[in-house]
């Protein structure tokens, strides 16, 4: 048996790990032992506990409770704790997703005791150093032995950096990693769930939507949250359109919140709140926020992981930043950049609504990205 560890910690790698915990559950479980380590970065239950319920994770067999902190410090106390529990576990390798803080940890903390590790959506790259998911996703790819990377480019981005696959390409190792192009997780899980969504979920009836008839918002990256400035252009560009007429709906995560709540934002608050136009509601689960991306008309967000569900569900999407890890979308032409600047939101917002020109190909794989990592684990490592 091969024992596997996945550390996750954040919302978007509960979903990805939910896509590697099917697969296992279904097609490998006499093979490999799916060991969950959570490490709390997000512990609110509508960021946490729901994804696991209705995503059938695996539970988590350690939770590390970290919970917030500034990046080093909460880098920090996760290198430690995982660090025991790898010990203690001695597993044969280690599987981390994305991006976050606890990606870097627990890529950190495996490669320094000799654990295999390996990189789930490896070689993305925004090229904004600032981002400290930038920093999390390049040193986690440095360390790593097997790298499953969602696109070309992204496989294109690591060999600029020197990073191919070197020796056997049937063996990996710490000096001799392999890259494969396998394709997305996250489209095997749009693939999986779009089909039972609707059965799952009345969020559509709950805030009395029609399909069509609304945008989906979401903002939750620091440099917009944290920089009022920034904050404040996105939003008025969003009031103006719903002092329009256009309908939002906004799903709040808990950062936005506490910006929003802060006292600096106070008239912005209020003027968001208010807005019959806008409704925000807490933080979306899986489902829920699936419905709400099949229904909706346009999507504005800074998530890497929503644009790439805007463009599963065929909507246009509005990117709330000034760079993308995943340049094939805007290459599309159904994505585009406007980073927080309200006249380009404005600008987007009227060339996507009159536009009817919108074309989807298939660019993230064909649903088993999930298998195809499973099938590479067992004949490399
Ligand atoms: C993190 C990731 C980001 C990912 C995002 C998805 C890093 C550096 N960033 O950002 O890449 O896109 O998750 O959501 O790892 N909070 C709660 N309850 C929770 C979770 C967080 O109140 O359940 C609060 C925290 O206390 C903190 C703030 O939200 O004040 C930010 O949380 P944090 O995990 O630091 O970063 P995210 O903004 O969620």
């Amino acid at each position: 048996m091969f024992r596997l560890i996945s550390v996750i910690g954040a919302r978007p790698q509960f979903i990805k790990a939910a896509a590697l915990s099917r697969a296992i559950r279904n097609r490998y479980s006499d093979k490999i032992e799916d060991i969950i380590v959570h490490t709390g970065q997000h512990y609110d239950p509508g960021m946490s506990d729901v994804f696991f319920n209705e995503m059938e994770i695996s539970k988590p067999r350690f939770s590390l409770e970290i919970g917030p902190g500034k990046h080093g410090e909460q880098t920090g106390r996760m290198l430690l704790k995982i660090e025991e529990v790898l010990m203690k576990e001695k597993p044969d390798a280690v599987l981390v997703y994305g991006d976050t803080n606890s990606t870097l940890a627990a890529s950190l903390a495996a490669s320094k005791i000799h654990i295999p590790v390996i990189h789930v959506e490896a070689g993305l790259r925004s090229f904004n150093k600032s981002m400290p998911e930038e920093l999390n996703r390049i040193l986690s790819d440095h360390v790593s032995t097997l790298l499953f990377a969602p696109t070309q480019t992204a496989v294109d981005n690591l060999k600029a950096e020197g990073i191919t696959s070197t020796g056997d390409s049937r063996k990996a190792g710490k000096d001799s990693p392999l890259v494969f192009h396998c394709g997305d997780v996250m489209y095997d899980n749009h693939v999986y769930y779009s089909a039972i969504s609707s059965d799952k979920t009345d969020i559509i009836k709950r805030y009395d939507l029609t399909a069509g008839g609304f945008h989906l918002l979401t903002v939750h990256r620091d440099t917009n949250t944290d920089d009022p400035v920034r904050l404040k252009s996105i939003l008025s560009a969003i009031l103006q359109l719903a002092d329009s007429g256009e309908k939002f709906v906004f799903p709040v995560h808990p950062r936005t919140l506490k910006m929003l709540e802060s006292s600096h934002n106070d008239e912005l608050n209020s003027k968001v709140r208010g807005h019959k136009n806008i409704i925000l509601i807490p933080p979306a689960s899986f489902f829920e926020i699936l419905e709400l991306e099949k229904n909706c008309k346009m999507i504005f967000t800074d998530s890497g992981g929503v644009q790439k569900e805007a463009f599963f569900n065929k909507k246009p999407c509005i990117v709330l930043r000034a760079e993308t890890e995943w340049k094939e979308l805007v290459e599309t032409g159904n994505v585009t950049l406007t980073d927080a600047d309200s006249v380009r939101i404005l600008d987007s917002f009227q060339e996507f609504s009159n536009r009817k020109d919108f074309s989807f190909p298939p660019l993230y794989g064909d649903g088993h990205a999930a298998e195809f990592i499973c099938e590479k684990i067992l004949s490399t490592l």
